[in-house]
């Protein structure tokens, strides 16, 4: 009975999830678009917290992640509104310091949301956003930094609460030192710091061009920030910010991305808007596996014909990025040679390897170094994507199998990439989305205009 039965619930659950389905060895050609960066759109959105005027935000991709942080905002008292590309946030009626618990387990980056609420409202109170698929991701530096700013910070019962002690008074600068260059870290501290009294200087700070954008719009609202981009970050505390219009910049990983499925189908392709500072280590990279890059000022083209072992350690930024570290190996599995992947930033980030092998990749994993002798023809398979880069590598590994493969875990790949299936079958891939209606990307599209941004 059992026995018969098991199949029957195999069955069902194949039917209830939605996966994309690519037939690979296609070569693609033509151009591609990148959206804005989510990375950046994210922080961007909690910035609107720290004044009560209007921000618009330009080129923000239709993304998930995007709707959760918009859910965020809305259940602090704010308003979000989408219009096109652009999102119109409007801080001016917020109520609440409270962050709601399912909200911040859903998704870690509104945990931003503790240094402009803290800043303006002298009080804040978030949930640990805890670990997630790829590790445990703590959050002590963003806590000794907004201490260092003067803020009582206490942790209870899984919920951070943060106050500036004395009534109506403001954060005071200080100096923070970063123990490891956190991005979420340095910029939670930019948000909390540009209304403090005082200076404020920020050592060892991450240099991601996120953290840069975050500037950019900060000072577009009137803060006085130096040095963001690099090591160093000084900020002069001002009492109150204005309105802003801002355009977030292109997303350097959705970038890679498509630059690596020309690469792993071997074909000529050109990526727009490509801006070469933010990309550095990956063209790099690329070039070393002998593609061949060409920047016109404005989007990249590449061309792969024969693809060689390289060798990449993902670190912060200026370095190879850990977000590309999965989509890279998919190419490294099918280039000539061996190449060796170190995974130095997330502990728990070689969750793609075991699928990467279901499609025939010969990969030897010792903890977070990756041995991948590239074979000639990586075949089709069913695949599940463990995190959101994951499924992206997935994808890759998909356009270049012999066969079908489908993806399934595309929760974490609409997290990212908005209507991934269609550009990449814009290009010549084949590739379709089966059952679970619209890509959740096209569905947030389809609410333009509405408050539910
Ligand atoms: C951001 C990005 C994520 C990217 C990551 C690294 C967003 C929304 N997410 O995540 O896509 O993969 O940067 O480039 O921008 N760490 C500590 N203590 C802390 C904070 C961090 O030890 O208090 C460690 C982390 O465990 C990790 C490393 O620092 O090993 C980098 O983490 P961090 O830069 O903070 O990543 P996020 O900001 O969470």
């Amino acid at each position: 009975m059992t026995a018969l039965s098991l199949p029957s619930l195999a069955t069902d659950l194949s039917k209830a999830q939605p996966e994309l389905q690519i037939t690979g060895g296609r070569r693609l050609e033509g151009e591609l678009r990148v959206d804005g960066a989510k990375n950046s759109a994210l922080v961007l959105m909690a910035a609107c917290l720290l004044t009560r005027d209007q921000i618009r935000l330009r080129n923000v991709p239709p993304l998930t992640d995007i709707v959760g942080m918009g859910e965020m905002l809305q259940s602090l008292g704010g308003q979000v509104s989408r219009e096109a590309n652009s999102l119109v946030l409007d801080g001016s009626g917020i109520h609440s310091t409270t962050a709601p618990y399912e909200l911040v387990n859903s998704l870690r980056a509104s945990f931003f949301c503790i240094g402009p609420l803290l800043a303006r409202m002298g009080m804040a109170k978030v949930p640990l956003p805890g670990g997630c698929k790829i590790g445990t991701r703590p959050v002590e530096e963003h806590v000794k930094g907004l201490k260092a700013l003067g803020a009582q910070v206490t942790i209870e019962h899984g919920v951070v609460t943060a106050v500036v002690p004395g009534r109506g008074q403001r954060l005071r600068g200080g100096r923070i030192y970063f123990d490891c260059p956190s991005v979420g870290a340095t910029e939670t501290l930019m948000m909390a710091a540009v209304l403090a009294e005082g200076e404020t200087v920020m050592a060892n700070a991450a240099q991601e061009p996120e953290v840069a954008d975050l500037a950019g719009l900060l000072i577009a609202m009137g803060a006085r920030i130096r040095g963001a981009g690099t090591q160093t970050i000084t900020i002069t505390g001002v009492e109150r910010l204005h309105g802003a219009d801002y355009a977030v910049i292109p997303d350097r990983i959705e970038a890679g991305t498509l630059l690596l499925a020309a690469a792993i189908t071997r074909s000529r392709l050109r990526v727009t808007p490509v801006i070469t500072d933010h990309l550095g280590a990956v063209l790099t990279k690329l070039e070393a596996a002998g593609c061949r890059l060409e920047h016109d000022g404005v989007g990249m083209t590449i061309e792969a014909s024969d693809i060689q072992a390289v060798d990449l350690r993902t670190q912060p930024f200026p370095a190879f990025p850990t977000d590309l570290q999965a989509p890279f190996m998919s190419l490294l599995a099918t280039a000539r040679g061996t190449s060796v992947v170190t995974e130095n930033i997330f502990e728990n980030r070689m969750q793609h390897v075991a699928e990467l092998q279901r499609m025939g990749a010969a990969i030897r994993l010792q903890s977070n170094i990756a041995f991948i002798e590239g074979v000639a023809q990586l075949s089709g398979a069913p695949v599940q994507g463990t995190d959101l880069r994951a499924s992206a590598a997935m994808v890759l590994a998909g356009l270049a199998a012999e066969g079908v493969t489908s993806v399934r875990g595309l929760e974490y790949l609409d997290r990212g990439y908005a209507g991934l299936e269609h550009k990449l079958a814009s290009v010549g891939a084949c590739i379709q989305r089966i059952g679970g209606g619209p890509a959740p990307a096209e569905r947030d599209l389809l609410t333009q205009g509405s408050s539910a941004a």
